[in-house]
């Protein structure tokens, strides 16, 4: 697949350890930054990497701060986007099986490298039950957004 990844400083440190593995195991990877530890602000990452999705140039993303939570509320300002900030692997396998969830968010201050890990390899790994109600509901997700503009 193609994976779009960006961070902000707090996020910085895994980010690298998120590439390595996802590259090791076959997946494309577009990096929006940010590259060091320096102070910056995480509504602009999030921005350049949802616009690579809604673009078409990846299918899914992947983002991290300190918390996931500021990087998953800008993500989740952009139509089309589904982003969920988890920090269990159960959560982040089921909101992309549930809730066709395009972008998982983690914070580097909340998960360790380990667990960081196994949050992508089950948001990767699953596949979005595309049936029933949870495409009723997907569907309600953005009839919300057209109502709301
Ligand atoms: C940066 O200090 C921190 O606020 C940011 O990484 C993130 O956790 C915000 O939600």
């Amino acid at each position: 697949m193609k994976i779009v990844i960006g961070c902000d400083h707090a996020g910085f440190g895994l980010k690298n350890l998120v590439i390595d593995h996802i590259t090791a195991k076959g997946h494309e990877v577009i990096d929006v930054g940010t590259n060091s530890t320096a102070s910056c602000h995480y509504p602009l990452f999030a921005d350049a990497l949802c616009k690579k999705i809604l673009a078409g140039e990846a299918e899914l993303g992947i983002l991290i701060c300190g918390t996931g939570i500021g990087m998953s509320m800008a993500a989740n300002k952009h139509k089309g986007i589904r982003a969920a900030c988890c920090s269990d692997t159960f959560s982040a396998r089921l909101t992309r099986e549930h809730n066709d969830a395009n972008v998982l968010c983690f914070g580097e201050r909340v998960v360790g490298a380990g667990l960081a890990l196994d949050l992508v390899d089950a948001f990767l790994g699953a596949t979005y039950l595309n049936n029933g109600n949870h495409v009723v509901r997907v569907a309600m997700l953005g009839d919300i957004e057209d109502s709301n503009l």
